[in-house]
């Protein structure tokens, strides 16, 4: 039986969840894949920390860069955050060295996903980001791969798992934002810094990537017109309520005449549309295109849901399974234009 040996850096609540599940799961995913998925090395900030995880027998590595060019691991898996260094350092240095990588780094993806995917493919290194986006929904397969033959023309959904908790508990309950706020942070949605979730940073992250992946275009963060929810009230949403209306933070790509217009705002959207009944962490994306139009929902956040689509591409590194990161080579994806925002009189709707 051969091995599958993993190099993990960051050990906070995802990267424990995976270590957790590859031990629960190791005999399912051996059958799976053929093959043993074993976390060999780590790197983490701190060393003696408990984190109840067994990691005896597992070589520690100080430094991340270290880790990811590591000889004796198959593929580094990347959960420390950060668009800048030392992620970014490690997944460039992994990547030139042939070792595939799976990431659920969002924002590094966002800013460098076009350098880092050109560096996987000058040595036949894949990159894996399932994790990414919508925590355990699988969009980024089911637009790269299963709606490959379609031509997309809207993507649209909730995108943070922090903003969606604290707007559903602000318009059900009644408690204010910065209570719901600190309990999203307690229950590890939340970003290291909360401020990438409720100002609307994380989503255009994500729709990003999506943008990317649905229209063939280059990941490009700043194309986007972002708008948080910081400045909502309890009033707003009570006043929407009236009105029939919940409050959502949507990403919306959409195409136009005029180029691809991405976009992230509070909307409101009608009480009896599905997404609207969407809450919680749940995250939704809905996608529609030519020939197929469909909503997934599911888990946007959290350990378990984030762990679920680290280890789905962990096995598929297991099975060999690859292709261009964004699903065209990077010499082919065109530039993101950046399309005129359409403001609705009075707020923004769903359209
Ligand atoms: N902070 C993110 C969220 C985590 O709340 O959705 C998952 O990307």
């Amino acid at each position: 039986m051969s091995q599958l040996k993993v190099g993990l850096a960051g050990l906070g609540t995802v990267g424990v969840a995976v270590v957790q599940m590859l031990e629960r799961q190791a005999a399912e995913i051996e059958a799976r894949t053929g093959r043993s998925v074993k976390v060999v090395a780590v790197s983490a900030r701190s060393k003696g920390k408990d984190r109840g995880i067994d990691l005896s027998g597992v070589r520690w590595h100080d430094d991340p860069v270290a880790l990811a060019r590591d000889p004796d691991i198959d593929v580094f898996v990347e959960l420390m955050g950060g668009d800048g260094d030392p992620a970014k350092a490690a997944v460039a240095a992994a990547l030139a060295a042939g070792r595939p990588v799976v990431t659920a780094n969002k924002a590094l993806l966002a800013h460098h996903g076009v350098e880092l995917a050109q560096v996987g493919e000058a040595s036949n290194a894949t990159l894996h980001f399932e994790a990414a986006v919508a925590g355990g929904i699988p969009i980024v397969k089911t637009l790269r791969e299963a709606l490959g033959g379609n031509r997309i023309e809207r993507v649209s959904g909730i995108l943070n798992g922090t903003c969606n908790y604290i707007l559903t508990r602000m318009a059900d309950e009644k408690i204010a934002f910065d209570a719901c706020l600190a309990d999203a942070q307690r229950l590890g949605y939340a970003e290291a810094d909360p401020t990438f979730d409720i100002d609307g940073f994380d989503t255009a992250h994500k729709l990003a990537l999506l943008t990317s992946l649905a229209f063939g275009t280059k990941v490009d963060a700043d194309a986007i017109y972002v708008e948080g929810i910081r400045s909502l009230t309890l009033a707003d949403l009570e006043a929407a309520d009236e009105l029939g209306f919940k409050v959502k933070l949507l990403g919306v790509a959409v195409r136009t005449e005029e180029g691809i217009e991405q976009r992230v705002h509070p909307t409101m959207v009608p009480k009896h549309w599905p997404i609207a009944q969407v809450s919680g962490v749940t995250n939704a994306v809905a996608v529609n295109g030519d020939a197929v139009n469909l909503t997934l929902v599911g888990p946007g956040a959290g350990g378990a849901a984030t762990a679920s689509a680290v280890v789905g591409d962990l096995i598929d590194v297991a099975r060999g399974n690859g292709g261009f990161a964004f699903g065209l080579p990077v010499a082919a994806l065109q530039p993101a234009q950046r399309a005129p925002m359409q403001r609705h009189e009075g707020g923004y709707y769903i359209r």
